[in-house]
């Protein structure tokens, strides 16, 4: 058993009440190698902004949880070494799909887990939520919920439509289960494929999609049940038409992948969304990069020479995400 605390993380809790009152965003950018974690740290230390590194059980079997968990410790002391004083840097399980996934995670050193429990029958998310909620905070560990069932595929959970959170629910949910926060469903989707053309219109100068606004009508009903719960976004990529562009550019096919546009997820951010997931913005622009020096410089086969600079334009990305849509630069000084 090792405590967060031991490896200098810290848990969700103060970090969302500061969000909340504050009206901006934590980033919770998932990782699964090395490059994606220098870049969050980089862009994290160089802005002062708390951040969310997520392991998913995808990344957790890729890359090995002991590896992982070693090297979120390793990075605390990097954000540490770049001049980050107090670096506020939360180890989370994301997508949790069992009360032993969570229990390991927690016993292991994660400072948050999420239950995702959200395909399950109501009263069985309950029942499985409140465990994983039990055992966790003996050990100051804070817990995510899910309510709702996002469209796509939440690891081996897969669903073709979208079923938004129903905001009556939300309030027995939150009081019988102890969560600390709470995903909900209001359109957003994972991957980059987040509305087909149909339920999109297209710009007629560009020619791109303009994909249908989210369901605020149901984030205001939660809030209203719920004042100042913590409400977190899953899905919440943008799928940025550059790196999307430079993909196809360069050899990849990736046609009419659309995602949530900035200025929705801005005004998620400044309510009582205080946790954004993103994750296939970094995949977008890790492969973009990658693309590119292998179609522009065949000869390259130093791992360096390419996965620098998808390091670098990870970092430009996860920057930007902290400055113009979360707003939580300078909120971890
Ligand atoms: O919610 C899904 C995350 O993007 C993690 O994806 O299961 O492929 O690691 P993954
Ligand atoms: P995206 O696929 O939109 O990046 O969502 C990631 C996510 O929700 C991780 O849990
Ligand atoms: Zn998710």
């Amino acid at each position: 058993m090792v405590s967060f605390k031991e490896l200098g993380l810290v848990n969700t809790r103060e970090m969302f009440a500061k969000a909340i009152k504050g009206g901006y965003a934590i980033p919770a950018f998932n990782f699964n190698n090395m490059e994606q974690l220098q870049a969050i740290i980089k862009a994290a230390a160089e802005t002062k902004s708390p951040v969310i590194l997520q392991v998913s059980k995808g990344a957790r079997n890729y890359a090995n949880q002991t590896l992982l968990r070693y090297m979120a410790q390793g990075a605390v002391e990097y954000a540490k070494e770049l001049g980050w004083e107090h670096p506020q840097i939360c180890l989370h399980l994301d997508h949790g799909d069992s009360f032993e996934l969570c229990k390991s995670c927690v016993d292991f050193g994660f400072s948050s887990v999420m239950i995702d429990a959200s395909s399950l029958p109501y009263e069985e998310n309950i029942a499985l939520t409140k465990k994983v909620v039990d055992y966790a905070h003996q050990f100051d560990v804070t817990v995510e919920a899910e309510l709702g069932v996002l469209a796509g595929v939440e690891d081996e959970v897969a669903s073709e439509v979208s079923h938004y959170t129903k905001p009556e629910e939300v309030v027995d949910f939150a009081t019988r289960t102890g969560c600390d926060s709470l995903a909900i469903s209001i359109g957003t989707s994972h991957g980059a494929y987040k509305f087909t053309p149909e339920q999109c219109t297209r710009d007629p100068k560009t020619g791109r999609l303009v994909p249908p606004p989210l369901a605020f009508d149901v984030l205001d009903a939660v809030m209203e049940k719920l004042p100042g719960f913590p409400i977190v976004l899953h899905g919440s990529s943008s799928v940025p038409q550059e790196y999307v562009d430079m993909i196809n550019k360069y050899g990849g096919k990736l046609p009419d992948a659309v995602g949530i546009p900035e200025e929705q997820l801005r005004k998620a951010a400044k309510s009582a969304v205080c946790k954004i997931n993103i994750d296939s913005d970094s995949r977008l622009a890790f492969t973009a990069a990658v693309r590119k020096v292998f179609a522009e410089k065949p000869a390259e086969f130093d791992p360096r020479k390419y996965c620098g600079p998808a390091r670098d334009l990870m970092t430009e990305l996860y920057k930007h995400k902290i400055i113009n849509v979360l707003g939580s630069d300078g909120k971890a000084e």
